[in-house]
C-alpha cells in the first residue's frame, strides 16, 4: 500500500516537473521571437532615418538632375538559374526587404534554351560539364536582350546565371562581346562559378575574360552548404575588391540577416545606390 502511495507521489512529481520544463521551454521560444522581431524592427527604424536622409538628399538631387541628368536607380539585367525562369527567379528575391529591393530596379528575362515546358538555360554543357554546345549564341541572345530592354547599369545572375553575369564584365573589357550596349558597371552573383575554374572549362570566346582583375564593383553572395561554394570562391577572387555574403544556407538566393544587410548597405553605396 506504501509503495503504491510511494509510486503515485513520484508520477505526480514527473507530471509537475514536466509541466513546468515545457512552460519554460515554450516562454523561451516566445522570447527569442521576440528578439528577432526586435531586432527586425529596429533595423526598420533605422532605415526609415537613413531613408528620410536619402529621401530628402534625393530631392536635391532631383532638382540639381532636371538641369545634368544624372542620377536614377541601377538597373540589372538578371539572370536566372538552369532550368528556371524569370518569374521564378524574381519570386527568390521576396526574401529580400524592400527597403532594399526598391533602391535597385531589377529586369529578369528568361534564357535563350527551352530545357523543359516554361524553363530555360543559358548554355548547354554535358553531364560533366566538359564542353558547351551554344555558349556564344546565348551571349549574343543576352546582348540582344540588353540592347532592346536597356540601358542597364549592372547585371545579377543566380547559379547558371550567375557563371555568364561573373564573365560578362570581363568579356566585354576584353572586347569579345556586349560591344553594342554600355559599359557593366557593377555586378551582383548569386551562388556562381568561374567558368575556367574547378568546376567549368573556358568557352573559347571567353577565353581572355579573366586575364586581368575585373575592377568593378561586386557583390558576391553564396552559402554555407552551397553546392557552388568553392567555385563562387574562385569567382569572388577574380574580382577587385570584392564584397561577399556568405551565409548560412546553402543554394539560393538567402534572407539578408544583420551581416547581410550591412553589407549589401556598403554595396549600395559603391554603386550610388544610396547617397
Ligand atoms: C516559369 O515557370 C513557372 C512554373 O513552371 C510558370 O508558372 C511560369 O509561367 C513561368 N514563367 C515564365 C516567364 O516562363
Amino acid at each position: 500500500m506504501e509503495t503504491r502511495r510511494m509510486c503515485c507521489l513520484q508520477l505526480f512529481c514527473l507530471i509537475l516537473i514536466g509541466l513546468f520544463v515545457s512552460e519554460i521551454y515554450s516562454s523561451s521560444s516566445i522570447v527569442s521571437n521576440i528578439i528577432d522581431e526586435s531586432i527586425g524592427e529596429s533595423f526598420e527604424e533605422n532605415w526609415i532615418v537613413s531613408k528620410t536622409e536619402d529621401y530628402l538628399a534625393k530631392s536635391k538631387d532631383i532638382v540639381e538632375t532636371e538641369s545634368k541628368g544624372i542620377p536614377k536607380k541601377p538597373r540589372f539585367l538578371c539572370l536566372h538559374g538552369h532550368g528556371s525562369n524569370a518569374t521564378l527567379l524574381e519570386d527568390h528575391f521576396k526574401n529580400w526587404p524592400d527597403f532594399v529591393l526598391e533602391k535597385m530596379d531589377f529586369v529578369f528575362i528568361n534564357g535563350p534554351f527551352p530545357v523543359d515546358d516554361g524553363l530555360f538555360e543559358w548554355f548547354t554543357s554535358d553531364e560533366d560539364f566538359a564542353n558547351f554546345e551554344n555558349f556564344d549564341e546565348g551571349i549574343a541572345y543576352i546582348e540582344d536582350r540588353m540592347i532592346e530592354l536597356g540601358p542597364f547599369d549592372g547585371v545579377l545572375g543566380f547559379s547558371q546565371g550567375a557563371v555568364v553575369a561573373g564573365v560578362l564584365p570581363g568579356m566585354q573589357a576584353q572586347g569579345v562581346c556586349l560591344t553594342k550596349v554600355g559599359k557593366i558597371e557593377h555586378v551582383i552573383i548569386i551562388s556562381g562559378a568561374k567558368l575556367g575554374g574547378r568546376m567549368f572549362p573556358m568557352p573559347k570566346l571567353a577565353e581572355t575574360a579573366f586575364s586581368s582583375p575585373i575592377n568593378i564593383p561586386s557583390l558576391h553572395i553564396f552559402g554555407e552548404t552551397d553546392i557552388a561554394r568553392l567555385n563562387a570562391l574562385e569567382l569572388v577572387e577574380a574580382y577587385v575588391d570584392p564584397l561577399v555574403i556568405f551565409h548560412r544556407g546553402g543554394h539560393e538566393v538567402p534572407k539578408l540577416d544583420e551581416d547581410g544587410l550591412k553589407i549589401m548597405f556598403t554595396f549600395l553605396k559603391e554603386i550610388n545606390a544610396i547617397v
